[in-house]
C-alpha cells in the first residue's frame, strides 16, 4: 500500500497508524423498535472520556432496518432528564408521526409513532429536533441510521451482511469545553469520530463493501474520498438508489446528507487504505475550507483557528483482512433502480417558491449572529407556507450569505432540477432530501407533496448545520388536504359506516381498513378530535359538547376515505 502517499497528504495531526476498531452500532431488523434514550459516558478513543447521550447504549444508537410496506412501531423512550424529540429524517411519514419541535417527549414519556414505510430503499436517519436544542442533543450523542430496503435493491446482487460487508458509517466532529464536556454550537469542532470512535480503523473481507455514510456533525462539510485517489461507486444518494452506479474520487457530504457508496476490495486482500476528507480542495465559503468568506483573507470571526479547516485529513483506515461472508458480492453492478428517475419536469409545477438565505448581521460576524430564511427567524407560532396536498413545486433556494448551507426539508424527496441554472452534476440527480447550497449561489428543486396532510401539524424546512436551525433558520409548512376540509363538499363515505348514531360515549366505526385515522370536527370545519383505530374502532366522545358532526376518515396513505354525519347527545 502507498502508505507514503498518504501520509504525505495529511496536514493535520493523524498517527501513522489508526487504532481503535470502529464502534458497530447493533442492528435492529423488522418493524418494531424500542429506542431508550439516556445519559451515558463514553470513551472516544482519543483520550475524552465524556458525558453522552444514546439511544440503548451510551452513544448513537442501533440501526433499524426496515422494509418498504412494513408497518411500522418504533418506540421512544425518554430516559433523559429533559424534554426532546425523534425525528425519522428524510422519511415520508405523517405530520403527526415525524418527530419534529412540535411532537415533545417529556422526560419519562413514550412515544409510539406507527406508520406504513413508504419510502424507497436507501439510508435515512433519525435524532432529535427540539427547537434550540437538536445541536445539543444530537452532539452529545443521539442519532442511528435508518436502512429501507425494497424490491428494486433486494433484487440486486448488493452486499447486505450487517458489519461484514455492509456498514453504518456516521462521521461527525465535535466540541468540547475545557472541562471535557461536548458542547454545542461552537465552531471548534476538533475531534472527528466515525461511528463515535476517534482514530477508526474498519477490517473488511476482499469482496465488494457497501458503505452508508451519513454526515451527522453540526457543521462541518467532508470531501470524501480515497487515499491515491482510488475510485469508489455512489450507488444512492439521501433517500433512494441512483439509476446507475457512478464511479467517484470526491464526493462533498454536507450535514443531513447520506450516500451509500461501494467499494471494490476483491482484488485488495492483505492492504489498507484511508477514506480521506479532502477538505484542503474544498471551496472558500464552505465550513470546512480554510476560509469561510468569499474573497481572499476575509475570514469570519470565530472561525479560525480549527486545525480541520482547510487541512485534508483521514476520516477512517480500512484494512483488507476479514472474513469473506458466506453472501459476499464480487462485482458493482451498473444499473439500479432506473425507476428512481426524476419522474417530474419543470412545467409539472403549479408554483415555484422562492426562498432567501441570509445572515442576520453581514460582515465579519456573520458566522456567530444566526442565519434567517426569507427575512424571519422560525417562529413555533407561525405557518410559513400552506401548501394543497398533492401539489407539484419547485423550490428556488438562493444563497446570500458567505458560507454555504445544506438546506433540508421534511415530508419528500425531491430531485435537484437546477444548480446555478445549469443541471446538477450526476451524482446529484437522485432523490434527496438536503441540497448543500453554496455561498451566493442558488439550486431549484421539484417535489410533490402527496399522502398526508394535516390541519394542524407542520412539517419544517431548514439549514441542517444545527447550529443555524437552532438559532432560527428554518420554518415551517402544512399541507392540507382541500376537500378534507370543505364541510359542505364532503364526500360519501366508501363502504364504512358509524354507531350509534346519536352516540354519547363511544362513537364506534364499522368496517375501516387496519390503521385507519379519524377526524372529527364540528360543522364549521374546526378539528376536534384525531386518533389512529386500534383493534378496537372507537373514539370516545363524551366530553364533545351536544350537536353535529362530521367524522372522517384516512387511510395510511392519507387517502380521503368519505365522511359521515352524525349526533352527539347527552
Ligand atoms: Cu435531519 Cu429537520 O432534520
Ligand atoms: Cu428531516
Ligand atoms: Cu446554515
Amino acid at each position: 500500500m502507498k502508505l507514503t502517499a498518504l501520509l504525505a497528504g495529511l496536514v493535520a495531526a493523524c498517527p501513522l497508524i489508526a487504532q481503535n476498531p470502529m464502534l458497530l452500532p447493533a442492528a435492529i431488523e423488522g418493524p418494531e423498535a424500542v429506542l431508550t434514550l439516556a445519559p451515558g459516558e463514553h470513551d472516544f478513543g482519543s483520550g475524552i472520556v465524556a458525558a453522552s447521550l444514546g439511544a440503548n447504549g451510551p452513544i448513537l444508537g442501533p440501526t433499524l432496518i426496515v422494509e418498504q410496506g412494513d408497518a411500522v412501531s418504533w418506540s421512544v423512550v425518554n430516559g433523559l432528564t429533559e424534554s426532546t424529540t425523534m425525528h425519522w429524517h428524510g422519511m415520508h411519514v405523517s405530520p403527526a408521526n415525524d418527530g419534529g419541535p412540535h411532537s415533545i417527549i417529556d422526560p419519562g414519556e413514550t412515544w409510539n409513532p406507527q406508520f406504513t414505510v413508504l419510502d424507497e430503499a436507501g439510508t435515512y436517519w433519525y435524532h432529535p429536533h427540539l427547537h434550540m436544542m437538536t445541536d445539543m442533543h444530537v452532539s452529545k450523542g443521539i442519532a442511528g441510521q435508518i436502512w429501507v430496503r425494497d424490491a428494486e435493491e433486494l433484487a440486486l446482487p448488493l452486499p447486505r451482511t450487517y458489519g461484514e460487508d455492509e456498514f453504518p458509517i456516521v462521521l461527525q466532529t465535535k466540541a468540547f469545553n475545557a472541562a471535557g464536556d461536548i458542547i454545542a454550537h461552537s465552531n471548534s469542532d476538533t475531534l472527528l469520530c466515525v461511528n463515535a470512535t476517534y482514530d477508526a480503523h474498519l477490517s473488511v473481507p476482499a469482496s465488494v463493501v457497501r458503505l452508508h455514510l451519513l454526515n451527522g456533525s453540526s457543521q462541518r462539510v467532508f470531501y470524501v474520498g480515497r487515499s491515491g485517489d482510488a475510485p469508489f461507486h455512489l450507488m444512492a444518494t439521501d433517500g433512494g438508489l441512483l439509476t446507475e452506479a457512478v464511479e467517484l474520487t470526491r464526493l462533498r457530504l454536507a450535514p443531513g446528507e447520506r450516500a451509500e457508496v461501494l467499494v471494490d476490495c476483491s482484488d485488495l486482500a492483505g492492504e489498507s487504505f484511508a477514506f480521506m476528507s479532502y477538505a484542503s480542495e474544498l471551496p472558500n465559503a464552505v465550513y470546512g475550507a480554510s476560509q469561510p468568506g468569499m474573497g481572499a483573507g476575509q475570514t469570519l470571526t470565530g472561525y479560525n483557528p480549527n486545525p480541520m479547516n482547510g487541512g485534508d485529513f483521514e476520516l477512517f483506515s480500512v484494512s483488507v483482512d476479514a472474513p469473506t461472508p458466506a453472501a459476499a458480492v464480487f462485482e458493482i453492478p451498473t444499473t439500479l433502480d432506473p425507476s428512481n428517475e426524476n419522474p417530474f419536469a419543470f412545467s409539472d409545477a403549479s408554483l415555484q417558491r422562492n426562498l432567501f438565505m441570509n445572515p442576520l448581521s453581514m460582515g465579519p460576524n456573520a458566522l456567530n449572529g444566526g442565519f434567517i430564511i426569507n427575512g424571519a427567524p422560525f417562529d413555533m407560532e407561525v405557518i410559513n407556507y400552506t401548501i394543497p396536498l398533492d401539489n407539484i413545486e419547485v423550490w428556488n433556494i438562493t444563497n446570500s450569505s458567505p458560507i454555504g448551507h445544506p438546506f433540508h426539508i421534511h415530508d419528500v424527496q425531491f430531485y435537484i432540477l437546477e444548480r446555478n441554472g445549469v443541471a446538477p452534476p450526476v451524482e446529484e440527480r437522485g432523490r434527496k432530501d438536503v441540497v448543500f447550497i453554496p455561498a451566493m449561489q442558488s439550486a431549484k428543486f421539484i417535489c410533490q407533496f402527496s399522502d398526508f396532510a394535516d390541519p394542524e401539524i407542520p412539517y419544517m424546512y431548514h439549514c441542517h448545520m444545527l447550529v443555524h436551525e437552532d438559532q432560527g433558520m428554518m420554518g415551517q409548512f402544512l399541507v392540507v388536504d382541500p376537500a378534507a376540509n370543505d364541510v359542505a363538499n364532503a364526500q360519501a363515505p366508501q363502504g364504512w359506516t358509524v354507531y350509534p348514531n346519536p352516540a354519547t360515549d363511544m362513537l364506534r366505526f364499522a368496517d375501516l381498513p387496519e390503521y385507519t385515522t379519524v377526524e372529527i370536527r364540528d360543522l364549521s370545519g374546526r378539528l376536534v378530535a384525531r386518533e389512529r383505530l386500534a383493534a378496537e374502532q372507537a373514539v370516545g366522545v363524551q366530553s364533545l359538547a351536544p350537536g353535529v358532526y362530521l367524522a372522517a376518515a384516512f387511510d395510511v396513505h392519507g387517502v380521503n376515505l368519505g365522511t359521515v354525519r352524525w349526533t352527539k347527545s347527552r
